[in-house]
């Protein structure tokens, strides 16, 4: 995986602040469409986040042709299908994601089955595959976690196989993202530590996997600074605007920097955990984060070094490794501060994981394509291993 050069793409545009939603409208001119399906879920529409959408269209000359809000947790190959068809039965012309990556990744995979007028999702399983130019997709995350509204994946659920399978393409970066602390207020405060944690993980993997390069260094380091200033503030106190905005642009920006040096051990472990044991994307990888940091000293001491002041907040003295130690330690105070404040689970056991599970999720962690990217070389024993000290 590494070369001598290295490339970075993020072709997105990016709204963040106070009032940003009211620019979706603007932003469906601009990309010269006029009639959204927008999709989102139960829990986002039951916290009145799709009433301020509706306003924001209030006066344009843009629409919303459709809104459907039954994406599942996690989003599966099924529900894909039956977004694809809505999206053709109502005319609509673009995609508008009003949720966490779980609708945000509906409504990737849903493009993918409308662009390339197929039935079949699985045929464009795996890197590159897309060809066609897709139809337009902005997106308004209302959790600050998966950072997917920049990010050239889509993480879609194989329901039969009991497997979380990943899509890249350039082709599946959105249009346009748009950042408004009114959108992630609402999030509760399990909900809002599990998905800081995810975008922390994203950052924090980013920095140490083997396509990390200057620009995504810099993003990542960027990413782990805000998350650090502001995730426990948004779980004590979800109203606190300044800090909930902080924390979606932490999530975004470690979604750029990930989308681009990608992620490792953690990922493919946690995507195996979702896939077997339907434990929230988020709540895994804090778990599962200090260990796989740990997995990789021995080829990443001086780098996961380098970010200890970002997780202490101070200069650690000492070597490499005794700087690392302090960033991995630190990622584990913060996860115990989580579990205090909301009970975000710090041990597998505590998700709803049973110890006979564990080979099996370190069978599907080996074969996950973020593997590739992990700087150490992963067995099935050696997964197996983290898995039984993060039970
Ligand atoms: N494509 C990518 O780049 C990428 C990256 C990381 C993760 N993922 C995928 O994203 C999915 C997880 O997404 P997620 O962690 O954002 O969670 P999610 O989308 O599954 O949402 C979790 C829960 O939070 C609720 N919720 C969301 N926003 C809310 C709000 N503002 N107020 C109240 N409730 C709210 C939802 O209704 C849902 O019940 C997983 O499938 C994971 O694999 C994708
Ligand atoms: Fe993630």
């Amino acid at each position: 995986m590494k070369s001598d050069f290295y490339e970075f793409f993020c072709p997105v545009k990016v709204i963040s602040g106070k009032q940003a939603l009211s620019n979706l409208p603007h932003e469906m001119d601009q990309l010269n469409v006029k009639r959204a399906l927008v999709v989102t879920d139960k829990g986002v529409a039951g916290a009145g986040l799709i009433s301020y959408v509706q306003d924001a269209f209030q006066g344009s000359f843009c629409e919303i042709g459709h809104i459907f809000d039954e994406t599942p947790p996690d989003s599966s190959n099924m529900v894909v299908n039956q977004v694809a068809e809505l999206f053709r039965q109502k005319n609509c012309d673009c995609f508008v994601a009003v949720g966490g990556g779980s609708c945000i990744d509906t409504a990737k995979g849903a493009n993918i089955v409308v662009t390339e007028q197929t039935d079949d999702l699985m045929k464009f399983r795996g890197a590159e595959r897309l060809k066609k130019a897709m139809k337009p997709l902005l997106v308004v995350p209302t959790t600050a976690g998966t950072g997917s509204e920049v990010t050239l994946v889509a993480v879609i659920s194989n329901v039969q196989a009991g497997v979380k399978m990943a899509f890249t393409s350039d082709r599946l970066y959105p249009n346009v993202a748009i950042l408004d602390p009114k959108m992630t207020m609402t999030m509760p405060p399990k909900i809002t530590a599990a998905t800081g944690m995810d975008a922390l993980t994203h950052a924090i993997e980013a920095y140490y996997c083997l396509q990390k390069n200057p620009i995504s260094d810099s993003l990542a380091i960027t990413a782990i600074k805000l998350a650090m200033g502001n995730l426990v503030k948004c779980v004590e106190n979800g109203k606190d605007e300044s800090a909930r905005l902080a924390m979606a642009n932490s999530s975004l920006i470690a979604g750029m920097a990930f989308s681009n040096s990608m992620v490792g051990v953690v990922h493919a472990l946690a995507h195996a955990t979702g896939g077997v044991c339907h434990v929230p994307h988020g709540v895994a990888n804090a778990i599962l984060l200090p260990f796989g940091m740990e997995n990789n000293l021995a080829k990443k001491a001086c780098e996961i070094g380098e970010l200890a002041p970002y997780l202490c907040g101070r200069e650690i003295q000492g070597d490499d490794r005794a700087k690392a130690g302090a960033a991995i330690q630190a990622v584990r105070n913060l996860n115990k501060k989580l579990n205090q404040l909301s009970g975000l689970p710090n041990r597998l056991r505590d998700a709803g994981v049973t110890e006979d599970k564990l080979e099996a999720i370190a069978k599907v962690a080996v074969n996950d394509g973020a593997l590739i990217y992990n700087p150490e070389e992963v067995t099935f024993e050696e997964a197996l291993e983290i898995l039984r000290r993060a039970f």
